[in-house]
């Protein structure tokens, strides 16, 4: 079941006509749907059951309203910045749910995140263990930590987005794990409670989170007998969607694997999903400025960049590109979806056959994780706005760029 839907070859979104918010609100627009969040939240949550949380990565869309509607069902947060915790509070979010996650959290970062009373911290080196134990002797605080460790297993995905390999840079080499814990064990205002690992995203097998869940484990079980104990296993986000063929396992599957994996070990569970939960559940909707046929290529020149959406240019991420509203008196033919960036490489699609005409919508799918938060003002282009559909409404959750907000902050020379 998906949110975005063709009836009677009108792209809808939920109930509403994709044609119709392109023309309310303007272009590029991303569009999302309440119901898609909600769905692929509940999945997660539903599957862990009371055995852990599901952490939603708030990197993959950190709308406040996406936020705020998956804090309404009691979502945990995954956070990477000061930033991001400042947007799970304002969101309305539990803090006592938040795990804080990234390799270069400032002393201010941790401080902030302590005092807002995050469940976790997530330490990736043995020298931010020792910047948090001088925080909390500083300051009267205490921390909750886990170890990021590095299993160095091979995620099998975009080189850009593999991070559980010994050669990137995340996380404490799992060989050197067990010495980073005895020291974290020893220091005052420092309490382990888990151990996490995340090796990259856009996974679509279960196998090499079933191999780092067994490497992990061997250091669980080496640190019980030297009375370490450890609550809870965090096996980060990763999970893959279809954007074209890809047929990765649900969150359902993924969850119970992870789940029989463990057998009965007292472990809680944490999944830090984003894409998964994110991806399906927003388009990016933009207009064909101009169609260019050439002898060699056809471009149809969109109003959508990379600047709203980098992932085809930075990952050669395909991602499906579809008319909102469907022609049948034209002809087909073979066109690369260019944006107007001066950049060779601002392109959102290549190489679709597609029937078009200038002054036509096109909605790119699997544009809910990954688009507007790494969305950016280059050439000095507004970033798009974004609205949530929630049934036959919808709701302006982050109003279009203009000139003045670009310039915010920016002064000329006395
Ligand atoms: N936890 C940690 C520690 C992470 O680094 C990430 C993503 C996640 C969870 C969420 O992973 P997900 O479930 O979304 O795969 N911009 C790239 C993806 C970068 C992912 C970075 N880390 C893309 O557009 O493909």
């Amino acid at each position: 079941m998906t949110a975005f839907n063709y009836a009677n070859g009108e792209l809808l979104a939920e109930n509403c006509p994709v044609q119709h918010l392109a023309e309310q609100h303007g272009t590029p627009l991303y569009v999302y749907s309440r119901q898609a969040f909600e769905n692929s939240y509940l999945e997660y949550a539903n599957a862990l059951g009371d055995s852990g949380m599901t952490c939603y990565a708030v990197k993959a869309n950190s709308n406040i309203a996406v936020l705020n509607v998956l804090a309404r069902l009691g979502a945990g947060f995954d956070i990477v910045s000061q930033g991001e915790l400042q947007r799970v509070l304002a969101a309305g979010g539990d803090a006592s749910r938040v795990v804080f996650s990234g390799l270069g959290k400032t002393q201010s970062e941790l401080l902030f995140a302590l005092q807002a009373g995050v469940h976790c911290i997530n330490l990736e080196s043995a020298a931010e263990l020792e910047a948090l134990a001088e925080v909390c002797a500083e300051h009267g605080v205490e921390a909750k930590v886990s170890l990021r460790v590095n299993p160095d297993v091979d995620a099998k995905t975009h080189p850009y987005i593999s991070t559980g390999l010994k050669e990137n840079k995340f996380g404490i080499d799992i060989a050197i794990a067990d010495q980073v814990y005895r020291r974290a064990h020893q220091l005052d205002g420092i309490t382990v409670v888990g151990i996490d690992c995340h090796i990259g995203s856009q996974l679509t097998e279960t196998k090499p989170f079933l191999d780092a869940l067994d490497r992990v484990l061997i250091l669980v079980d080496q640190l019980a007998e030297e009375g370490i104990v450890i609550e809870h296993l965090d096996l980060g986000g990763g999970l893959g969607v279809c954007y074209q063929d890809e047929t990765p396992p649900t969150p359902t599957e993924h969850v119970n694997a992870i789940k029989e994996h463990l057998g009965d070990r007292p472990l809680k569970l944490i999944f830090e999903p984003g894409r998964s939960i994110a991806a399906n559940a927003g388009i990016l909707v933009t207009k064909v400025e101009y169609l260019k046929p050439g002898e060699h290529k056809n471009f149809a020149i969109i109003d959508g960049a990379m600047n709203d959406m980098i992932r085809p240019s930075l990952y050669s991420a395909w991602m499906d590109l579809q008319p909102v509203c469907q022609r049948n008196n034209t002809e087909t033919k073979v066109w690369d979806a260019v944006g107007p960036v001066c950049e060779t490489g601002d392109f959102l699609a290549k190489d679709r056959e597609l029937a078009i005409e200038a002054g036509d919508y096109l909605a790119l799918f699997g544009a809910g994780a990954y688009g507007f938060t790494m969305a950016s003002n280059y050439n000095t282009r507004g970033r798009a706005a974004e609205v949530m559909v929630d049934g036959d409404n919808n709701y302006v959750i982050r109003q279009r760029e203009n000139f003045d907000d670009m310039v915010r902050g920016e002064q000329l020379l006395p």
